[in-house]
């Protein structure tokens, strides 16, 4: 039987899709046992409405743990596509390290996240298209925003005015 070249590049296709599948190319999930010693938390305020937030909207890319897997983060290449926005999320901003980050670079952060709350654009669409508990209302934009810049207030003011040395 003589395959068309049409079906011929179709199964190579499925033949491909098939092997990428084998568990050596799933990528890690974002998962830990360990205790967020160094989460936001635990050295800045973060009131509890604000907390929730940023559980809904932005841990899922932004912290050592993604809570919310879909039957689809285990299929290829979907799930290449998910582990590097995780990757680059967490280069840019990871709540579970937070509060290792120095003042400087924390200040940096807030800041970032003031303007993406302004912009609107995270948590990015493609995740909220999806995730409807992470679509923020303009409310939740605002109190978002709010607390960053309270939180840049307060890095600014611990600069200015250091802790005299014990
Ligand atoms: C679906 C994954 C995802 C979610 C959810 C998400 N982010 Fe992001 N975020 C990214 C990625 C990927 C980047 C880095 C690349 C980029 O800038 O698009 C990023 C970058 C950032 C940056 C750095 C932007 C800059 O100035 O370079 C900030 C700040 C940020 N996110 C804040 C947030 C906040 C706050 C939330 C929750 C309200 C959130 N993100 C939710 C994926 C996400």
């Amino acid at each position: 039987m003589v395959l068309k070249l049409r079906n011929k590049i179709l199964l190579v296709i499925i033949a491909i899709f098939l092997v990428i599948q084998l568990p050596v190319f799933r990528p890690a999930k974002n998962f830990t046992d360990a205790e967020p010693v160094n989460d936001i938390s635990k050295a800045y305020d973060v009131p509890m409405d604000i907390q929730m937030l940023l559980y809904d909207g932005c841990y899922s890319c932004h912290s050592n743990y993604t809570e919310k897997y879909f039957w689809y983060s285990n299929i290829q290449p979907v799930s290449w596509w998910m582990a590097s926005h995780i990757r680059n999320a967490k280069k840019e901003l990871n709540f579970s390290e937070f509060a290792t980050y120095s003042p400087t670079r924390a200040l940096k952060k807030f800041k970032e996240i003031e303007e993406e709350m302004q912009k609107k654009s995270m948590p990015l669409k493609s995740y909220t298209l999806t995730h409807k508990d992470a679509r923020y209302s303009d409310q939740d934009y605002k109190d978002v925003m709010d607390w960053a810049v309270t939180m840049q207030k307060e890095l600014t003011q611990k600069k200015e005015t250091p802790l005299a040395p014990e």
